[in-house]
């Protein structure tokens, strides 16, 4: 079913998109396809409120799918970024800005001594790769089934049948032997990532922390030990993704917060305050591969950009000290409750599980906590649509998709975690259990 907002601008304007946009966006999930309606196209951004070209507003729980940790047009953030816009956008030259951005990550970060940067987390992992294979001289990656690092052609790869496989293209254009060089298997599964790194010389295992791309799914306990164990039994790298839990879970993000620190660690979203930025980052003896200090080639015309840099370093200045991550533990945990209470009240019990980690949180349609990807897979997604639609249609804007999380923000108050419970009431109280 598709719902389509006839007589609305946002369909006046998802009809013209679809003129000269491929599906009428520029990144899939903000089609809406998952959730069988059409997109509604965004006006504009306050805090945690979101406001349509139709003039609607929502609570925000996608905050621009993680990078606006302190919500929608902070006022210290735009003026940080006008003013560094007023002294120019771009200069393809070293500025101190980078180098005091880089002094605070690597301050927070316990894996990273040096980094650097580049325009989207894509580009981070595609480089961070590059830098592991020099420095193993290796050739193949681990990645875990329902992981998301960037649209890199090599980690475009899904699991072939059995465990632990050579990866297959997960799209049309991956290269059969690129897609083959990565090894896929499955989250929280000891004795296949055992086998696998048994099986294979790996020069990476990599790893969202927190992974958050087929919904928020935790590592079982002991589970990041075994990775950091199994890339020093043999000479991998452990390679961690916190694009999404970097500087959000805690200041040094999920690697502070489980005490496992990662060889290389990319980053992205936080990082840049909501315009593009991203970095990867490690230990001087590795990092100092990379040209010019080294001989692995990486390079990038807008990377370090003044103004991504600006609102970066406001972001984490921002999220200095102890507040601001007890605020959003308290969001996060209030809204979490609440959506419990509410699933509980309308007979969901025994069908909706909630994930949450401070500045995180998934509502997944399931008998059983998801642990993996093939549990992620195994959700009633058509409830899901029903009930985010039910949600849109109350003011509430979250995920189209069972398979992202929810992202609270230090802009989020009480009141819109109580507008958002409320309406997450009504829309549970149309679902069939
Ligand atoms: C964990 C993770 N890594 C990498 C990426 C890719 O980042 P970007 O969209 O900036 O290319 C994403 C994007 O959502 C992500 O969630």
């Amino acid at each position: 079913m598709t719902i389509s907002l006839r007589d609305t601008r946002s369909a006046d304007q998802y009809a013209r998109a679809l003129t000269y946009l491929p599906g009428g966006v520029n990144s899939p999930v903000r089609a809406m396809r998952a959730i069988g309606r059409d997109p509604l196209f965004v006006e504009r951004g306050r805090g945690a409120e979101l406001f349509d070209v139709d003039n609607n507003s929502y609570v925000d729980w996608v905050c621009s799918w993680g990078p606006l940790i302190c919500g929608h047009a902070h006022p210290q953030i735009v003026a940080a970024v006008t003013a560094a816009a007023e002294r120019g956008t771009s200069f393809g030259a070293p500025t101190s800005g980078e180098v005091d951005l880089a002094e605070e990550v690597s301050r927070r970060v316990p894996g990273v001594q040096m980094l650097r940067m580049t325009s989207s987390g894509t580009e981070a992992s595609m480089s961070v790769i590059r830098l592991a294979r020099a420095a193993t001289g290796r050739t193949k990656i681990l990645k875990f089934a329902g992981a998301y690092h960037g649209h890199v052609d090599g980690l475009l790869a899904d699991a072939g049948s059995g465990l632990a496989t050579q990866g297959i293209p997960a799209s049309p254009g991956v290269p059969q032997e690129v897609a083959a060089s990565t090894i896929v298997v499955p989250w929280n599964d000891h004795e296949a990532l055992v086998a696998a790194t048994a099986e294979h010389e790996l020069a990476a295992i990599l790893a969202e922390p927190l992974p958050a791309n087929m919904g928020l799914v935790p590592a079982a306990a002991g589970f990041l030990e075994l990775l950091r164990a199994r890339a020093d039994e043999t000479g991998a790298l452990l390679v961690f993704d916190e694009v999404i839990s970097g500087f959000r879970v805690a200041p040094g993000g999920a690697q502070e917060l489980f005490e496992i620190t990662p060889d290389l660690t990319v980053m992205g979203k936080v990082i840049g305050g909501g315009l593009p930025a991203a970095a990867y980052g490690g230990p001087r003896e590795l990092m100092e591969r990379i040209a010019p200090a080294g001989d692995v080639y990486q390079a990038g015309t807008l990377s370090g950009n003044p103004l991504a840099v600006a609102a970066g370093l406001t972001t984490l200045a921002l999220l200095d000290g102890e507040q601001p991550y007890a605020n959003l533990a308290a969001t996060t945990t209030a809204l979490a409750e609440g959506l419990a209470d509410a699933a509980r009240s309308a007979g969901l019990q025994d069908h909706v599980q909630i994930a949450a980690q401070t500045g995180l949180l998934t509502v997944f349609f399931s008998a059983a906590p998801v642990t993996d990807y093939a549990a992620a897979q195994a959700c009633d997604h058509d409830a899901y649509a029903a009930w985010c639609r039910g949600l849109l249609a109350r003011g509430v804007y979250v995920p189209a998709s069972q398979y992202e999380a929810w992202f609270p923000s230090l802009a989020h108050t009480p009141e819109h975690v109580e507008r958002t419970i409320s309406a997450a009431a009504a829309a549970f109280a149309e679902i069939e259990p």
